[in-house]
């Protein structure tokens, strides 16, 4: 694995393997890797010839008093993992590297990024998408993986290329779970030995809502209403952000499950804010 820190000569290093007609798959990351990244890494790789990684904890998608400052990070394990996973190219640029004093230009979505995660984290997918489309132009990797796990990211994403006519293909690729169901997740290493038994409450949540969906309720609001009463139950107690049944397309609500369906969840546990989400009504969508 070849280690860059700076924009240009990460430019450079893509450019070069373009010339030499390599493909370059590229996994932008913050860092804490996991399974779950990691099967992004694979699938990358088996689109394209190039494996190209980003780690970089972006400062301007957390807000005040988000977890901005104790995000995870363990460099040298990163490292081996990304050499086990022969990644040919790690970018890990510094906060100022990525954001020159005076940086002033940022990219805002304004109908997507309105609702789930983004009511209640404002400006979280403004520093989102700003930094992937830096990262887009350092890069200009021919495909993106990114994790199904943070939903309305992809959709946003998807959306950013799509308007912004971004030359990148984006695959999605399926949440990684422990063997109990909790969504691998580098902020799970936040959570208690309590907490961690508690957290797997939003999969079985979802799995309750599956399997409703799945015998014959369609109906939205009974979905989320069965959900939320799981979550209540147990303790330690999680405080629920939101749980909603939106359009998998708008990303608006729903009132009955009829089209592809994204059922989305996230709740407090302790200090620990978690994010879950399943699709309903596939084969339709
Ligand atoms: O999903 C993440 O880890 C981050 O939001 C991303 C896409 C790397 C941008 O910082």
């Amino acid at each position: 694995v070849r280690i860059v820190e700076s924009v240009g000569e990460m430019r450079a290093a893509c450019a070069a393997e373009r010339r030499a007609g390599r493909r370059i798959g590229f996994v932008p990351t913050m860092g804490y890797l996991h399974e779950g990244h990691l099967s992004l890494f694979r699938r990358a790789r088996e689109a394209a010839d190039t494996l190209a990684v980003s780690i970089f904890v972006n400062p301007i998608q957390f807000g005040p008093g988000e977890d901005y400052e104790r995000y995870p990070v363990d460099a040298a394990r990163d490292e081996g993992l990304c050499r086990g996973e022969k990644v040919d190219l790690l970018f890990r640029p510094s906060a100022r590297e990525m954001y020159a004093a005076g940086h002033s230009v940022y990219v805002d979505e304004g109908d997507l990024a309105s609702g789930l995660c983004g009511a209640h984290r404002p400006g979280h997918f403004r520093g989102v998408l700003t930094v992937v489309a830096k990262l887009f132009h350092v890069v200009e990797p021919d495909v993106a993986v990114f994790g199904q796990k943070d939903a309305q990211q992809v959709r946003l994403i998807e959306k950013m290329v799509r308007d912004l006519d971004f030359a990148v293909r984006i695959e999605v690729a399926p949440t990684v779970r422990e063997p109990d169901g909790l969504a691998m997740s580098s902020r799970n290493a936040y959570l208690s030995d309590v907490e961690r038994r508690r957290a797997v409450c939003l999969w079985q949540a979802l799995e309750l809502a599956k399997r409703l969906y799945a015998g014959g309720t369609h109906d939205a609001a009974v979905l989320v209403a069965r959900m939320r009463e799981h979550l209540a139950q147990g303790s330690p107690p999680v405080r629920v952000e939101y749980v909603e049944a939106v359009d998998w397309e708008t990303l608006k609500p729903v009132t009955r499950i009829e089209r592809k369906t994204l059922l989305a969840l996230a709740v407090r546990l302790g200090a620990t804010r978690l994010i879950d989400n399943a699709l309903l009504c596939v084969a339709d969508g």
